[in-house]
């Protein structure tokens, strides 16, 4: 009854909203209707469904996948179409995605709903656009960066082993669940410098994993729901975060390494704080979000690719067997240069985030009318370009559906590859993402073997 009830809140919502769209865009129309113009630009094709609804049922009830693909197939490589309320413009062409995305980049801002940018934390970076975000980029790709992550290999390999030991002891729901666990504990490292002591680290694991059950929930305010339970979280989750800065700023060694200490640290030109305790903890949540289901989808779907490759899995095993050698059978601990001599894992890597294209599409808003290749992409509506469709395009992708880590001897073509987006707000973590790909399949394939069924939750003492 309750779930009832909010589909129908949702669906008198969503009317009305796109009523209000709608209309806009009504008016709108007339503007370039050839006043001052030779040849008025056109709108891209496509259809824009149902006058409230648009093509909102159409995505949902099908897999979104073949809606995109059918849309491309029938229009080509840009198309309007109206969802959630919304007018929108997909973008399916390496060509496209660059030009809203790095050259024209400052003519579409990013976009979320608004409760999302409440839960997540409104001054975190990816909401952001120009200067506040183009700094705050800065710092926190500093605190990823190369230096960093050198730093951070014995911390990453720490974890990779305590998750591969738990799973083995039959300790996880899943496989997911378990690279979920390895995310959130280099999420943590990587934030706070490994100076956290757990109880910390277990209210922070706690209250954020309420955050996450009410992320996608209805948004409203009644006591009891799970949006309302994720908001009270996210406030906690605050105040231990400001409860930590409060602290490291009364030790002598200040806020020490991480990326908490670098945005601690950040001094504008005049010597003052450049961010808040609010803005810190706004982009250290922000950071935790962008980096755990991403990355864990990531280790699951190459897990199985693994598992359903058994010749592949052989030979990734001797290029891991050659590196557990170099570091005396396992005794010493990896070093960032083993990690750079894994050529064919990293291969696998790459060729896993393509067929599963993790992230399959971003949003933008148009900030003025654009005009793209002779079509209008008005002010105000959403623009999407479709990782996916470009990623399992076989005009980019010989054999799209092939799972074959060889293509990637040869470098993929000027943007077409964007597993981890592209331009201004392309992801920071992506080199962080792939040493945790690398130092799990490295324990992995050299201290386990397979049996069958091994991506089965309940299966004990798990064998690779
Ligand atoms: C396999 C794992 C990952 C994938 C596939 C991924 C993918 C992406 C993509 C596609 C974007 C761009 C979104 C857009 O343009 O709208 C992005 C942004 C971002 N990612 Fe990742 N990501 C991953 C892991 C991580 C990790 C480990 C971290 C941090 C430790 C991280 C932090 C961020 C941040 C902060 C942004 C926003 C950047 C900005 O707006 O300037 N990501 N990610
Ligand atoms: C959340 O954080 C608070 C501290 O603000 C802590 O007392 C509590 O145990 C944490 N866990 C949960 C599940 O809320």
């Amino acid at each position: 009854m309750a779930f009832f009830l909010a589909l129908v809140c949702i669906l008198i919502l969503l009317a009305i909203a796109s009523y209000v769209q709608y209309t806009r865009w009504q008016k709108g129309k007339g503007r370039f209707g050839g006043h001052g113009r030779s040849a008025p630009l056109k709108l891209p094709p496509g259809s824009m469904g149902w006058p409230y609804l648009g093509e909102t049922l159409q995505l949902y009830s099908q897999d979104p996948s073949f809606f995109f693909a059918s849309k491309q197939k029938r229009y080509g490589e840009i198309f309007k179409t109206h969802l959630l309320g919304c007018p929108c413009v997909m973008l399916a062409s390496p060509e496209a995605a660059r030009f809203v995305l790095v050259t024209q980049a400052h003519l579409f801002k990013p976009t979320y709903p608004r409760s999302k940018e409440r839960m997540i934390g409104p001054s975190a970076l990816f909401f952001h656009q120009g200067d506040y975000h183009l700094r705050l980029r800065k710092l926190v790709q500093g605190a990823l960066g190369p230096d960093a992550l050198r730093a951070l290999v014995p911390e990453v390999e720490a974890a990779v082993r305590s998750t591969l030991a738990s799973w083995d002891a039959g300790h996880v729901r899943s496989t997911f669940h378990a690279m979920k666990t390895l995310s959130f504990d280099v999420g943590i490292v990587t934030i706070f410098g490994g100076r956290l002591d757990e109880r910390r680290k277990a209210e922070l694991r706690k209250n954020y994993s309420v955050v996450e059950k009410g992320y996608n929930s209805f948004p409203n305010s009644l006591p009891g729901t799970l949006h309302y339970k994720a908001m009270q979280a996210r406030r906690r989750l605050h105040g231990v975060l400001c409860d930590i800065m409060r602290e490291r700023r009364g030790q002598a060694q200040a806020a020490g390494t991480g990326l908490l200490g670098c945005l601690m640290r950040s001094r504008g030109d005049d010597g003052a704080p450049l961010l808040s305790d609010e803005q810190i903890a706004d982009n250290v949540i922000g950071v935790l979000f962008a980096a755990q289901d991403t990355t864990a989808s990531a280790l699951t779907w190459i897990v199985k690719y693994l598992h359903d490759h058994p010749k592949l899995l052989e030979a990734v095993r001797a290029e891991q067997a050659a590196v557990r050698e170099a570091t005396g059978g396992g005794r010493q601990p990896l070093a960032w240069a083993h990690t750079k001599s894994m050529a064919l894992t990293h291969r696998v890597i790459l060729e896993s985030l393509r067929m599963a294209s993790i992230i399959s599409f971003t949003f933008r808003e148009a900030v003025a009318d654009v005009e793209y290749k002779g079509f209008l992409i008005p002010k105000g509506w959403k623009v999407m370009p479709l990782f996916r469709n470009i990623h399992h395009s076989p005009d980019y992708f010989q054999d799209p559906h092939k799972f074959d880590p060889s293509r990637f001897q040869v470098a993929p073509r000027p943007s077409t590859f964007l597993p981890f987006g592209h331009g201004v707000h392309a992801c920071p973590g992506n080199e962080l993402a792939k040493l945790e790909m690398l130092v799990l399949i490295h324990h992995l394939v050299t201290g386990y073997r397979m049996t069958h069924g091994w991506l089965l939750p309940l299966s004990m003492g798990l064998r690779l």
